[in-house]
């Protein structure tokens, strides 16, 4: 849940960093870090890093954008790190005893004095590495001023290969101004990269990985939208076309149809997984990805829902089940993730780049998958739906309020991802409830500073009548049409958006959160 930005090449040190770690911010956004002859960091945005940062800079550049797992937030936590000979930063987390004379509180200080007291070459060093944890590492070795060196386990690395400039990053973003040539590493491999040449090696042996050309059409920029999760609710719409487009392979249809599938996701892929089994009445069994080790029981069939496709508890469950002889099929924005190289079958969400925190239009394309797989696709309608979200006044809903988002049936899925929404980006505490269910505990809550959403349906009017009885405060969404969940969504991702918004939050960089999960 950190960007990595590394850079060897003949650039402007400065460019390069200022158009890198922006691109990486949303994976971690609450310390920077760069080492460009010396080491820089500081807890803060990263606007306010670079506004401070001397342009004296030398090449190689490591910069790191940090979010918080071992150690506060503070200044000496921020990476990168130094030990010895050894400077690095890192993405993941790994159990290491303490050393002397540390000057962090965090894991990756750990590694980089471990790598220094090992013996041999760098290159011996990292083949012998026996970490107990994840980690994407980027290394300067000061013996070794010409090389940058990595290692990468169950998070994400890529390598971007340019003329006479290479790069390493936690995501292509960080480089594609640059470059569209790029290798993703897998794990166990480590190795180095050069100006003009990169290494890559696993176990021991020297290994060819596959050199791969991204799309620039993909590329994500703001426009003339205050922040991308406008931009992104609004690309719902403009790329309604481009997400019908996607296809579901002709073997999945069936097998999702006449089987028995276990479903895995967290957060709003979560949501998504529970929608598309309301929605198509399969025989789907959702989970809580960070749950599913604890439940599952040797699946033939392993639906894993990840817009990044590489969160790790999604990760983690899907080896777990492959291990057992399950055949994966994933739904995910990114055909060159960890997930899609893990899957048999892949359904792409086909939305571009989704930089807002928040998951908007990725949401909306998986629950779309929904729709595909009982045929019901009506472009024209689904349009309409989403103008109608867009068009229903949203109201300021007081912080001291307590919030709930109620649903019945397919609704409570949409209600589940409102108050995800709400909360993650309000900072208010909302919960999203199936409507019936309020009356067997949480009515209790429901007097003159309940706030409720309340998705009207016809076999939830009596819930309704219930609340009302009790002096809650109701807002009724009532949309009538035939892809009325579609409305309702739109309307609660712009309720959240607009709150975030009218209490000078940042809806693009909730606190504490990140795009990628990719530590447990
Ligand atoms: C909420 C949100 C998160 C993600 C969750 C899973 O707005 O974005 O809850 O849905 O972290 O992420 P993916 O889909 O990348 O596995």
């Amino acid at each position: 849940m950190c960007g990595i930005l590394v850079y060897i090449g003949d650039r402007d040190p400065y460019e390069v960093i200022c158009n890198g770690l922006k691109a990486v911010e949303y994976r971690g956004y609450d310390s920077v870090g760069v080492y460009a002859g010396k080491i820089f960091k500081k807890v803060g945005d990263v606007d306010s890093f670079l506004k401070n940062l001397d342009r004296n800079l030398s090449m190689p550049i490591i910069a790191h954008t940090r979010w918080a797992t071992h150690g506060k937030v503070e200044d000496k936590n921020a990476h990168p790190h130094e030990y010895g000979d050894v400077i690095l930063v890192h993405n993941g987390t790994v159990d290491l005893p303490p050393f002397p004379n540390l000057k962090s509180d965090t894991d990756s200080e750990r590694i980089a004095a471990y790598l220094d007291n090992m013996e041999g070459s760098f290159l011996d060093r990292l083949k012998n590495l026996n970490l107990n944890g994840t980690y994407a590492l980027v290394i300067f070795y000061k013996k070794d001023k010409d090389k940058l060196y990595f290692a990468k386990k169950d998070t994400p690395l890529i390598i971007g290969i340019g003329n006479n400039e290479m790069f390493l990053s936690s995501d292509i973003a960080a480089f594609i101004d640059y470059t569209t040539k790029y290798i993703r590493l897998e794990d166990g491999d480590y190795g180095y990269i050069t100006k003009n040449e990169y290494k890559i090696y696993n176990k021991g042996m020297e290994v060819k990985r596959e050199i791969k050309e991204y799309d620039k059409k993909q590329d994500a920029k703001k426009g003339n939208f205050p922040h991308f999760m406008l931009k992104e609710i609004h690309d719902q719409l403009e790329l309604l076309p481009e997400i019908i487009s996607q296809k579901i392979p002709e073997d999945v249809f069936d097998i999702l149809k006449n089987n028995r599938i276990d479903v895995i996701a967290a957060g709003s892929s979560y949501n998504a997984g529970l929608f598309i089994k309301y929605l198509t009445n399969y025989d789907l069994s959702v989970y809580i990805s960070s749950e599913y080790s604890y439940l599952m029981r040797n699946p033939e069939y392993l639906l894993a829902i990840s817009q990044s496709g590489e969160t790790l508890d999604t990760i983690k469950a899907v080896k777990l089940a492959k291990s057992k002889g399950a055949k994966i099929i994933s739904i995910t924005n990114y055909l060159g993730s960890t997930l899609a190289s893990l899957s048999d079958f892949i359904i792409p969400l086909g939305v571009g780049i989704e930089k807002g925190v928040a998951a908007t239009k990725t949401f909306f394309s998986t629950i779309l998958v929904g729709y595909k797989l009982i045929n019901k696709i009506n472009i024209e309608k689904i349009r309409a739906a989403i103008l109608e979200g867009m068009n229903k006044n949203v109201e300021v809903i007081d912080q001291d309020s307590k919030i709930f988002f109620l649903g019945k049936g397919i609704n409570y899925p949409i209600a589940l991802e409102g108050a995800l929404k709400f909360k993650e980006l309000v900072y208010c505490h909302a919960e999203g409830l199936p409507a019936g269910e309020m009356k067997h505990g949480p009515l209790s809550l429901f007097d003159k500073q309940a706030y409720v959403l309340f998705i009207k349906s016809e076999d939830s009017i009596y819930n309704y009548e219930e609340i009302k009885a009790r002096g809650a405060r109701v807002n009724l969404i009532d949309f009538s049409n035939e892809y009325s969940q579609i409305s309702t969504l739109v309307y609660f991702q712009r309720l959240a958006y607009h709150n975030a918004v009218y209490r000078n939050q940042d809806p693009d960089k909730p606190r504490f959160l990140a795009k990628s999960v990719t530590v447990e």
